[in-house]
């Protein structure tokens, strides 16, 4: 089983990249195979929406260091998503990571009743952090993204969402976060 991880904090010992790497160690442990992407190293653009991944080519037309990771997205069987919340969404960089992935749907994918030209039946595991306490508060964002990835064939996904960390800049996770992820790992590698 094949994983990728695209990490979308800036931060790379931050708290979403310790709970998505705590997962990808447990993953590996039980014979996965991961690469890990974090998107602040590398140089890209957003989407431009010139739709040549809906009139002339099956992918995206730029290149640029998102070209592998799209790619390789596209090989794995799960995909893991780790972000920090920025002003009640995802990070910038994870949003510009989302968009380009607009090049998996087909050009008529709107009526197809197969519109990802990614194989179905893969997994997704999303990680979101948090300083508010509230866990009321920004829980729309993982329905909002699940809605979009199971369009992708994302039939399986999990949200785990740590709330009340990382405030002034610390990593200051609960144990059970990570107990969390190796949970996740087992439950998708078996
Ligand atoms: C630019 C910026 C915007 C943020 N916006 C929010 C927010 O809207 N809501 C919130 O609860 N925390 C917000 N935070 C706090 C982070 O979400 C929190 O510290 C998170 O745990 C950091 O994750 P990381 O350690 O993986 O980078 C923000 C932090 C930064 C730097």
């Amino acid at each position: 089983m094949k994983i990728a991880c695209v990490m979308g904090s800036p931060r790379r010992e931050g708290n979403s990249a310790t709970i998505a790497r705590h997962f990808l160690e447990k993953a590996a442990a039980l014979g996965a195979e991961t690469e890990t992407f974090s998107l602040n190293t590398l140089s890209y653009r957003g989407c431009q929406a010139c739709y040549a991944c809906k009139t002339k080519l099956d992918r995206c037309i730029l290149k640029d260091d998102l070209s592998l990771v799209l790619a390789a997205v596209q090989e794995a069987d799960v995909l893991v998503l780790a972000t920090p919340t920025y002003f009640g969404g995802i990070s910038g960089q994870l949003k510009c990571f989302i968009d380009r992935t607009y090049s998996y749907l087909k050009p008529d994918y709107l009526s197809n009743s197969q519109p990802s030209r990614l194989a179905p039946g893969k997994k997704l595991l999303f990680i979101i952090t948090q300083g508010h306490p509230d866990e009321a508060m920004f829980n729309q964002v993982f329905p909002l993204y699940d809605r979009f990835f199971r369009w992708y064939g994302y039939e399986d996904s999990r949200l785990i969402r740590a709330c009340g960390v990382g405030s002034g800049g610390m990593v200051d996770l609960p144990e059970r976060f990570l107990l969390e992820a190796e949970e996740a790992a087992r439950d998708f590698i078996s």
